[in-house]
């Protein structure tokens, strides 16, 4: 880390959650907490709680957590250095220089240079689309009907043909060829130093942050490669950037729409659809699905109509099901893509293809279909097999009988008859893939990893409790201890809970700062430090669930210890403690 661990502290504690929070998000004060409309997932009714006392925030309906600093981290998209400086001004703390060892210096440094090289290069190409020598560029876009505004809100701009423009341009502004080089903007060769991007419009890509990150460039003409796009560097990672998502992101609608370029982005928000991005040259990947969900519950693919698209489309649905982001895709037919289609038929048009995109499943069946001649019965007869099979993904009974409704009624098959395929499916353990997936671990697996999820889940519930209710404390500091936490990450937890239980002074702020490296872990350790709606039991119900709670922790660390005893003398010593075991409890009323 780069600073100490006083100053994370001091900028941490003299920024009040509630009053930095409260200048992004409307906040109601209800009980002792705080709710708004949670800015990281979209949603109708506030689940999304802040607390004064512990100086933390929680998303009950997307699972987001922490402290101030992760708050200004996730909503700015910034490093932790960035968010902590950010936090220091405004709190008019003045962070240290030294603490940086000189690679985290260099690396800083490097982010920050980069970050300038590309916006002078933005720049640069943005000036050049209105010289004569960018005249083709321009009129290119004229062509492609972008308006002015348009053309200015998104920054384009053209690379001319000298070969090395650009170069020499950053050079008088002082940047070293290693650093050029690392942008990505230029090659250096023996002959000389050459731009990546020549004779071609360019198209700035930008964080959340609207900060330029790299570029796509687009060929004037028929050469190939149609698209050239920047390499990624330290500040441009595809998998984690959308293009559009700096403005589709304040766009305020309950659905990103997502399609496959720069000019169909371009073209959507310029008919006034702002919640349109593209994933960079790539397909989407999962990592793509965790940034989409962080902005929305649901996604319109809007690919195009060819076989890749349709390809490309079949590839993200299961990918965005995993996320829990829900997906329908929009039919471009008979036009290829976005940006022609609007070109066509105008928004109107587009906006009722919007409204009318078609659930994902349904549409994996429609294309499912074209794989089979449904006149003759034997293919009639594999479709239908197949499509029971594909049913089988929705393992919920209800929403399972509402698709095998919506295919019967689609497809035209008798509903019984298709409901009893998929059942029987569903029963034999060894036909299809899915059943055999689902069905892979023995009974005695299972088992044990239910046993294992209980023993989790009695260690998490022991630790919330514990951080939310001190008075407990008292209750069961002779029985329980740190060492009684056995999962890895709830034992790390619990040194710090139980040191400031000692002391009477639990800080979750602080003792989430130690596990700001580590996103799984952060994220876990947050949602620790709020009892979850489920588990926040009435007072009588965790009155009785309490010992059952401390008896299974206890328990669990015991035949834990007894599994690794070394020695006989110390299996002894854990057999007796077992044996006391309930008694003990019996002193927790
Ligand atoms: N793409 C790319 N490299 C290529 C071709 C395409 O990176 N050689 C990416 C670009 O991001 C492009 C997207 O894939 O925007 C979609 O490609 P395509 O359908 O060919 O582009 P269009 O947006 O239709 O391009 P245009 O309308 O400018 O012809
Ligand atoms: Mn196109």
């Amino acid at each position: 880390m780069y600073y100490p661990e006083e100053t994370i502290e001091e900028v941490r504690e003299r920024n009040d959650i509630v009053d930095v929070i409260s200048g992004y998000v409307k906040l109601q004060k209800k009980g002792s907490n705080y709710f708004g409309l949670c800015p990281f997932h979209n949603e109708k009714s506030p689940s999304f709680s802040v607390s004064p006392q512990k100086q933390m925030y929680y998303c009950f309906g997307c699972g987001a957590g922490g402290n101030v600093i992760t708050f200004v981290m996730e909503y700015e998209n910034y490093s932790f250095q960035e968010a902590l400086k950010m936090l220091a001004d405004r709190a008019g703390v003045k962070l240290p220089e030294a603490e940086y060892s000189k690679e985290e210096r260099d690396r800083a440094d490097k982010r920050s240079a980069l970050l300038e090289v590309n916006k002078l290069a933005a720049n640069y190409f943005y000036y050049q689309l209105r010289q004569p020598q960018g005249k083709a560029g321009y009129e290119y876009f004229r062509r492609r009907e972008l308006t002015e505004e348009t053309i200015r809100r998104f920054g384009l701009g053209y690379a001319n043909k000298t070969s090395d423009d650009l170069y020499r341009y950053l050079k008088s502004k002082g940047y070293q060829d290693g650093l050029l080089k690392e942008s990505g903007l230029v090659t250096l060769e023996e002959r000389g130093s050459y731009d990546k991007f020549w004779n071609r419009v360019m198209f700035p890509i930008m964080d959340p942050n609207s900060r330029v990150i790299g570029f796509g460039g687009r060929v004037m003409g028929d050469g190939e490669p149609k698209y050239l796009n920047s390499p990624e560097t330290l500040i441009f990672d595809k998998g984690r950037n959308l293009y559009g998502l700096n403005y589709a992101r304040t766009s305020r609608e309950k659905s990103l729409l997502v399609c496959e370029g720069y000019m169909d982005v371009i073209a959507m928000h310029q008919a006034g659809f702002t919640n349109a991005v593209a994933s960079l040259g790539t397909a989407l990947t999962s990592r793509h699905a965790a940034l989409l969900k962080r902005y929305t519950e649901q996604v319109i693919l809007t690919y195009d109509s060819d076989g890749a698209g349709v390809k490309a489309a079949l590839r993200a649905i299961p990918i965005l099901r995993e996320a829990g982001v829900s997906a329908r895709v929009l039919d471009l037919r008979p036009y290829k893509d976005p940006d022609e289609f609007i070109k066509n038929k105008g928004k109107d048009e587009f906006k009722k293809r919007v409204d009318g995109a078609r659930n994902s499943f349904l549409f994996e069946i429609d294309v499912l279909r074209r794989d089979y001649q449904t006149e003759d019965p034997e293919q009639k007869t594999r479709f239908i097999h197949a499509a029971a099979g594909k049913l089988l993904v929705f393992e919920e009974a209800m929403e399972r009988d509402s698709y095998i409704q919506a295919v019967a009624r689609e497809q035209m098959l008798p509903y019984e008859d298709l409901r009893r395929l998929v059942n029987r499916l569903g029963n034999m353990p060894q036909t299809g893939q899915a059943a055999r997936g689902r069905q892979g671990a023995d009974g005695r697996d299972r088992e044990k990893k239910e046993k294992d999820d209980g023993n989790r889940r009695a260690q998490r519930l022991l630790l919330t409790w514990l951080i939310e209710q001190p008075q407990l404390f008292a209750k069961v500091r002779d029985i329980i201890g740190e060492e009684d936490f056995v999962e890895p990450l709830y034992r790390r937890v619990a040194e710090m809970v139980f040191d400031g239980l000692r002391r009477g002074d639990v800080n979750p702020a602080e003792i989430l700062n130690h596990f700001i490296n580590d996103e799984e872990e952060y994220k876990e350790v947050a949602a620790l430090f709020h009892a979850r709606l489920e588990e926040a039991l009435g007072n009588e119900e965790q009155k009785k669930a309490f010992p059952d709670i401390v008896y299974r922790v206890k328990k669990n660390s015991l035949d834990y210890a007894s599994r690794n005893a070394s020695d006989i003398g110390e299996l002894q010593r854990i057999i007796r403690e077992q044996a006391g075991l309930r008694k003990l409890l019996a002193t927790i009323d």
